[in-house]
């Protein structure tokens, strides 16, 4: 990998879903598995970047030549992500929680007949539009997008509302997008301001690292102009 075309590229990734919690015992999660975050991660590394892999509360193994930093909550992510830069490029995979429980210190407890609890929800900072925006932005920023409806008209709203260079939107509607959040394959379109492409079915395994590739010709290309 030391002579790959990435060799001597810095590339953040974050992967997984955040943890929020309600109290000292309990949170709120997402199905995100990590799984296309971490291959992305890894197909990097094989291509010889300096890959630093923000990743939230998985159990998949750290693949080899990463760094990986743990976190559980958004804003630790967004922390984790403003500690790793600069970068020359950041890929935002990571299934972030948009909101996180204003909390209490001490574990909520069943009350015979009161009402139940309420949560208050606050905001989360959106760590992927904030590094577009960021004096430090990476060179290539790219973003996903899980849709149901309209795939390509939200993923193409998305790339202006985050101000990134690509999303990578993928249909979690119907029968295959059930097996998306955590299963081996993923059906993905490329967004960027050139245009769609349409990827085949692949595992997603197949997506890393064909991203991985174009991530590889997009870096070299950005280095000429
Ligand atoms: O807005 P939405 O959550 O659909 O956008 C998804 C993209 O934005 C993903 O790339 C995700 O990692 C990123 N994101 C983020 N911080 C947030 C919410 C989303 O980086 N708070």
């Amino acid at each position: 990998a030391d002579r790959g075309p990435l060799t001597g590229q810095r590339i953040l990734v974050t992967a997984g879903p955040t943890h929020e919690p309600i109290d000292p015992v309990r949170y709120i999660a997402n199905r995100s598995s990590g799984k296309q975050g971490f291959a992305i991660a890894g197909a990097l590394a094989r291509l010889g970047a300096e890959v630093t892999l923000v990743a939230g509360p998985v159990t998949l193994p750290t693949p080899p030549g990463v760094t990986r930093i743990d976190v559980e909550t958004a804003r630790e992510m967004a922390a984790a992500v403003e500690q790793a830069l600069p970068a020359d490029a950041a890929i935002m995979v990571a299934a972030v929680a948009d909101w996180h429980v204003d909390a209490t210190a001490i574990k909520i407890k069943k009350q015979p007949g009161a009402a139940p609890p309420t949560l208050a929800l606050v905001q989360n900072p959106d760590i992927l539009a904030g590094l577009s925006r960021s004096a430090k932005r990476p060179r290539l920023v790219i973003g996903f997008a899980a849709e149901t409806n309209d795939v390509i008209a939200h993923a193409r709203a998305k790339l202006a509302a985050k101000g990134c260079d690509w999303i990578v939107a993928n249909d979690v509607s119907g029968p295959t997008g059930q097996s998306v959040m955590g299963g081996d394959a993923n059906s993905v379109h490329l967004v960027t301001a050139q245009g769609v492409e349409d990827w085949p079915h692949l595992p997603k395994q197949a997506v890393a690292e064909r991203l991985a590739q174009r991530i590889a010709a997009s870096l070299a290309q950005s280095l000429l102009e």
